[in-house]
Formats: structure tokens, C-alpha cells, sequence
């Protein structure tokens, strides 16, 4: 059985506990588009570990792990979470493979993502993480990108470095009046990455084919989330990769005949960091108390999130564009304690109500939200195991949002630990 996990949201869903609770089903863990702008975040060995590029499968002892050719390679990034992972005591050896097609992120990267964020106005800053992702995959699509098999032919490596950063630093210099990067101690540096990161480079499409073929079970771990997705999203404020379920076939070169199941993962209420709209935010009082009580801050930045009620509307566009066979539904707990729950079921935009999700940005900022109110309920659900056991409120609260998104919710997580899970 091969499964993909997809944000159905704006990221930060809760794919990291799902990941630690499939990966036990599977044999190897693939990554497939972003790269350390994800933060992933599992509980496991008595304390928390949080993966930005490499996969939550790791964790697992047995289990090897796959970063794909959709992918971008920060190496310092790459090394210092094998580090804190061995330092943990867990090891990659022979079991961790990045794809020869993966691109790399470089300074000129980092440093442009970051230059342009400052210089932008209000409504042109996206609010990144300043990984330098953005401008990785704009080289990718430029044809301006550097991959990891081309670190492996010295010549070929200066050759394209010195092309790509001779423009780079007309760009540095012209646009942004920064004096520019020197060539010398990128292009050692990153001689020197290549000869670290060659026990892990693969063709891991042909890999992940092979393993397939021999009946072996993959499970694909998306990160970010579909309204993130730069075709899918709310563009431009988005991320630079394919977040929603195409990617997972792109960023790892598995055909979609191979893929048995895609599973969704949703909060049960909303949240997203940086900018864009979010029509279901919460107002600041509320904000501040489901900040809190659910640890609200990006495990990448440490940026408080911004929260909202549960938004059907974008949901169910997730629900369709990745066709989802099911639900993962996390962070129930933290609505306990809500005398009211709403629930987002359409914008109303211009007199006009919008039931399914409107590519227009304004529209996004500007429409109004049509809400659905549920009682809420007091419990603490975290003891909680069965469905049959979760207050009459929380069960009557579920089954709507599954009505609502368009498919079954089949897990409930009601704690960060692993046992704080209801499986349906
Ligand atoms: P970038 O991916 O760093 O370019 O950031 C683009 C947008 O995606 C920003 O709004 C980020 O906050 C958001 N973003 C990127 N990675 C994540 C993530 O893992 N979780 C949530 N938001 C993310």
C-alpha cells in the first residue's frame, strides 16, 4: 500500500504526528517538494524532535528514508539535522538517499529571499522563512539551478557556478545594493558538500520504482499545504512548490498508478503563518487564548501563528484537488472549553455567496464568511481512545465537517503523544 500525506491547510496540520503513526506501516518515507521551510514535529524517545528536511520517518529505526528530486537541498541545513539526530542517538546510516535531481539551495539564495522580504512593501512581502526557497525553485524554473549530480564533475560544477553567480550579483548589486558574493568560498564549500553528500545520492526515482516492484510500502510526506501550493494556493502568498498531491508524483518520479491512498490532514480549527488572507481568522482575544492553548508558533521561525475556525470552503477545494480517500482531523483538544464553534461554509463576496474556493486574492481578502454555529463542549478529550467515548457536541461537530470537506474522517488526534489518537 502506497499512501500520500497531504495539508489539506496552510501547513502546519499536524502531518509530522501522522507521519511518526504511518511510517510504523510502511517501509520507506519520501519527501517530495519544499525543503528546510517545513518543521515537522514528532514526539518520540521521551522528547521532541523537530525534522525540516529530513523525513519524520527517520525516527522510525528500520525505516529508510527518501528525499526526492522535487525537493531543495540546503546541505548546511541537511548536515545539521544529522547531527541533532545522532546526537539523539539515531542513525541514518545506509538508510537515508537524496535524489541526484534534487536542487540545491545556495547563499545567493538565502540572502536574496531575505533582501527581497525587507525591501518589500506591505502587500508585496510574503512572510517566507527566509530558507531561500523561493529563489532555489525560481532557478529551477529558470533553467538557472544547480543539482546535486552536478556537484559530482568539478568542471562542469565551476562552469555553472561561475555562469549563475556572475548574474547573480549584477542582480545583488543593480537591484538590491548588496556588494555580492565571492565565487572562491561558495565554490569550496559547496566542493566540499558534494564529497559529504555522496554516500546519500541516488537516482532514488529508479529507487523508489525498483522498491515498489519488490512490494515494498512508501508513503509520501507532504509538507506545507495545499492553499500553500504555488498552482493551488492563495498565489502569490504561497510557497514555490507543488504542496498538493501532484507533487508527490513530480518530486519523486513515482507514476500515479503506483499511489493507493491519500489521506488529508486538516486542524480542527485553521491556522497559517505569514502573510495572506485567511478569511476565518479569529478575532484577537480569541486568537490569543487557541494561540496559547494550542502552541500556536511555527516550529520553523517561531512566528505566532495566526488562527481561525475550521474553513470548509478551502477544505473541500484541498479535498478535490488531491482527491482525498480520507481525513485526518488533529488538535481536536484544543476547542474544549468553547461554548460555540463555528464553522466557514461559504464567502459571500460583491452580494453573491461563493460555496466553492475563488482563485481572486481580493475576493479572498475582502468577501465576508458565511458560518455555521455547533455548540461546543467542556471535556478535556485527551484520555479519549474511541469515537464512541468523545462528548455528543465534538461527534456531532466531526461529522459535519467531514459533510462539509467530502471525506470520511478516519483518524482524530486529540494530543501531541502518540497514543492521543482515535482511529475510525
Ligand atoms: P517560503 O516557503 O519560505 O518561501 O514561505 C512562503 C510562505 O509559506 C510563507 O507564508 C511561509 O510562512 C509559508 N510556509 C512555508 N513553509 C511552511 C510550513 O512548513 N508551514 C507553514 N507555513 C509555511
Amino acid at each position: 500500500m502506497n499512501q500520500i500525506l497531504i495539508g489539506a491547510q496552510w501547513g502546519d496540520e499536524g502531518k509530522g504526528k501522522m507521519i511518526d503513526l504511518l511510517a510504523e506501516r510502511c517501509d520507506i518515507v519520501a519527501r517530495f517538494q519544499g525543503g528546510n521551510n517545513a518543521g515537522h514535529t514528532v514526539r518520540a524517545k521521551a522528547r521532541k524532535f523537530v525534522l525540516h528536511l529530513i523525513p519524520s520517518g527517520i525516527l522510525h529505526p528500520r525505516k529508510v528514508c527518501v528525499i526526492g528530486n522535487g525537493v531543495v537541498i540546503d546541505p548546511e541545513a541537511f548536515f545539521e539535522e544529522i547531527e541533532m539526530l545522532q546526537k539523539s542517538g539515531v542513525s541514518v546510516k545506509g538508510r537515508l538517499f537524496i535524489s541526484n535531481q534534487a536542487h540545491l539551495i545556495f547563499p545567493y539564495h538565502r540572502l536574496m529571499d531575505r533582501l527581497k522580504e525587507e525591501q518589500a512593501s506591505r502587500s508585496t512581502k510574503i512572510g517566507t522563512t527566509k530558507k531561500g526557497i523561493g529563489p532555489c525553485y525560481g532557478d529551477k524554473a529558470a533553467r538557472l539551478g544547480i543539482r546535486l549530480a552536478d556537484l559530482g564533475d568539478p568542471a562542469y560544477f565551476k562552469e555553472r557556478l561561475t555562469h549563475v553567480l556572475a548574474e547573480k550579483n549584477q542582480i545583488l548589486r543593480r537591484i538590491f545594493g548588496h556588494p555580492g558574493l565571492s565565487f572562491g568560498k561558495i565554490h569550496r564549500q559547496y566542493l566540499e558538500y558534494g564529497r559529504r553528500l555522496s554516500p546519500f545520492i541516488r537516482d532514488t526515482a529508479l529507487y523508489l520504482y525498483e522498491a515498489a516492484h519488490r512490494g515494498k510500502r512508501i508513503l509520501f510526506e507532504g509538507a506545507q499545504g495545499t492553499l500553500l501550493d504555488v498552482d493551488h494556493g492563495t498565489y502569490p502568498f504561497v510557497t514555490s512548490s507543488n504542496a498538493s498531491v501532484g507533487g508527490a508524483i513530480s518530486g519523486t518520479g513515482v507514476a500515479p498508478t503506483l499511489i493507493d491512498q491519500i489521506i488529508g490532514v486538516v486542524k480542527a480549527y485553521t491556522t497559517r503563518v505569514g502573510e495572506g488572507p485567511f478569511p476565518t481568522q479569529f478575532p484577537p482575544k480569541l486568537m490569543e487564548a487557541i494561540q496559547t492553548k494550542g502552541e500556536e508558533f511555527g516550529s520553523t521561525t517561531g512566528r505566532p501563528r495566526r488562527c481561525g475556525w475550521f474553513d470548509a470552503v478551502i477544505a473541500r477545494h484541498a479535498a478535490r484537488i488531491n482527491g482525498l480517500d480520507e481525513l485526518a482531523v488533529m488538535k481536536l483538544d484544543v476547542l474544549s472549553g468553547l461554548k460555540r464553534i463555528k464553522i466557514g461554509i461559504a464567502y459571500r463576496y460583491q452580494r453573491k455567496t461563493l460555496e466553492n474556493y475563488p482563485a481572486e486574492t481580493p475576493i479572498l481578502e475582502k468577501c465576508r464568511v458565511v458560518y455555521e454555529e455547533h455548540p461546543g463542549w467542556e471535556e478535556d478529550l485527551s484520555g479519549i481512545r474511541r469515537w464512541k467515548d468523545l462528548p455528543r457536541n465534538a461527534k456531532r461537530y466531526l461529522k459535519r465537517l467531514e459533510e462539509l470537506v467530502g471525506a470520511p474522517i478516519k483518524i482524530i488526534s486529540v494530543g501531541s503523544e502518540r497514543e492521543e489518537t482515535i482511529f475510525l
